[in-house]
């Protein structure tokens, strides 16, 4: 593995002797002794292993388990070892849990910790959601909401404050990718056209890039990987661009800054990413990552769909466009060529009229059973365009296009409505699974179109929402 350098805990460290997929926490457990971080389920779902990661976007709460080694070239990792200052001053975090008993067994506190102290060194208040991705079996989350909040308003401590202003590029000038020699099989590219040219050289390559995915095809299902190619060194695919036409979303953009994106142009899809795995996940995936795992129950798709996205392809110079539905051929089959990868996907600039219904069993940290989107255009009391698109409903994610027929051209009315309701079998044969059977599925999709037109026509229909 090229040389690899980071700051852990205000060290600068570098690594060059392990295997490229081996994961964070196993290093930092194994090589460094530093058993803070805790695994609890080795899969992104519990936050044992949280620790703080900065670069030049800011401090975020990272998932170890299921990150590997060359994802922080470059950046500054702090895990609960260093949350606590260089002579043992407690983390004002530390202090109030230990006033407010936010601790019992332990296990879990190192994580939540953790994540309390991003959150308190970015100024975030909605600890709801900043906690959401740290699971407590005995102490409960009150105490430790309690903790937080008394902690907000004290001062975020000078070791925490160095990591953010923190810099790694100014004190090892180049180190944004490192391009792979010819025949290598691990690439760390730094930008999409060395990721292009040897990607094309190297077709049957594993591409990773949140590795919220890939990270657990290593630590459940014990697969090797190589080659091998980390996309976290191409800016270029970090970037996105707005215009009077599109919304650019580079592949590499990850969920938490998609969401604050979208809070501005369509609110609902940023509702829905709030519902996206936790705080640790998002700022881990990309939608890149999202798009071409060709889930048929990721929520990424279905909002993008709707939204009328545009997909861009790259294989070494040679790009492709397409529609985004029109990717997902069939289960498990998207139309990417070896060596291509998914560069971009565009929104076309509208006025917002999107809706996101996401159901799952949980409300946080949750794969849908269901997630409908909807954006239909109403113009005089009459229906003159309509787009949905679901996750859960098929093999792969699909329109509900008999439905969009069906609805288009008719009374935006209730009546309206629930005639264009015989449409639905036409679009999906769902299946049952452990998630929801096919009946509860159809009968979901249905009562989604109600409630798009109910909310659209002023009726309020999030009553079962608990608001904090
Ligand atoms: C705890 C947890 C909760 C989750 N919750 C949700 C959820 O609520 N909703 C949801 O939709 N998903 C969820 N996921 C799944 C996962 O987070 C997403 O699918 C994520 O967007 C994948 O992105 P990534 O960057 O991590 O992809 P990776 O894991 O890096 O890659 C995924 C796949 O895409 C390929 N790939 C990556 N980038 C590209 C590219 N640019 N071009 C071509 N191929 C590429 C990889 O080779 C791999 O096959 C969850 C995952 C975990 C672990
Ligand atoms: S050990 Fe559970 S999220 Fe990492
Ligand atoms: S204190 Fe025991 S799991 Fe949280």
């Amino acid at each position: 593995m090229p040389e690899i350098v980071f700051l852990l805990n205000g060290e600068t460290v570098r690594v060059g002797d392990e295997p490229p997929t081996r994961t964070l926490l196993d290093w930092l457990r194994e090589r460094r002794g530093l058993t803070g971080t805790k695994e609890g389920c080795a899969e992104g779902d519990c936050g044992a292993c949280t620790v703080m990661v900065t670069d030049e976007r800011g401090a975020r709460a990272m998932n170890a388990c299921i990150l590997f080694l060359p994802q922080f070239h470059g950046k500054a990792v702090r895990t609960i070892e260093g949350i606590s200052g260089p002579d043992g001053q407690l983390h004002p975090v530390q202090d109030e849990m230990i006033r407010h008993n936010g601790s019992q067994c332990g296990f879990c506190t190192p994580g939540f910790v953790v994540s309390m102290a991003v959150a308190h060194a970015n100024g975030a208040t909605d600890w709801n959601d900043q906690l959401a991705g740290n699971l407590c079996r005995c102490t409960g989350y009150a105490p430790i909401v309690r903790a937080a909040r008394a902690a907000a308003d004290r001062p975020v401590p000078d070791w925490i404050s160095a990591d953010i202003a923190f810099s790694l590029p100014e004190i090892l000038p180049g180190v944004r990718g490192q391009a792979a020699p010819a025949g290598a099989t691990l690439a760390m590219p730094g930008s999409s056209d060395e990721l292009a040219d040897w990607y094309a050289a190297h077709p049957d390559a594993t591409l990773i890039a949140g590795a919220t995915d890939v990270g657990l095809w290593v630590t459940k299902q014990l697969r090797a990987l190589m080659p091998v190619a980390f996309l976290n060194g191409c800016h270029d695919l970090k970037e996105i661009g707005v215009t009077d036409d599109g919304i650019r979303i580079g592949a590499c953009v990850t969920l938490s800054d998609l969401r604050a994106t979208m809070a501005v142009h369509h609110p609902d899809f940023a509702e829905l990413i709030r519902r996206y795995g936790a705080v640790q996940v998002r700022n881990a995936a990309t939608i890149g990552g999202n798009i071409a795992n060709g889930s048929p129950i990721g929520d990424g798709a279905p909002a993008l769909i709707a939204l009328g996205a545009t997909l861009h392809l790259r294989k070494g110079d040679a790009r492709r466009d397409m529609p985004l539905e029109d990717f997902f051929m069939d289960y498990g089959r998207q139309d990417r060529a070896p060596g291509e990868f998914v560069e971009a996907v565009t929104i076309p600039r509208q006025p917002d009229r999107l809706k996101c219904y996401k159901l799952s069993k949980r409300f946080d940290q949750d794969i849908s059973a269901i997630c409908g989107c909807f954006n239909i255009t109403v113009s005089d009391g009459t229906v003159t365009a309509a787009r949905i698109a679901f996750g859960g409903m098929a093999g792969i994610p699909k329109r509900a296009t008999s439905v969009e027929t069906a609805l288009t051209g008719q009374p935006w009315t209730e009546a309206g409505i629930a005639e264009a309701n015989a449409a639905w079998d036409k679009d999906f044969s769902p299946m049952s699974d452990m998630r929801a059977s096919a009946e509860y599925r159809l009968s979901a999709a249905r009562n989604m179109l109600k409630r798009y037109f109910l909310e659209d026509t002023g009726t309020g229909a999030r009553v079962m929402e608990v608001q904090p």
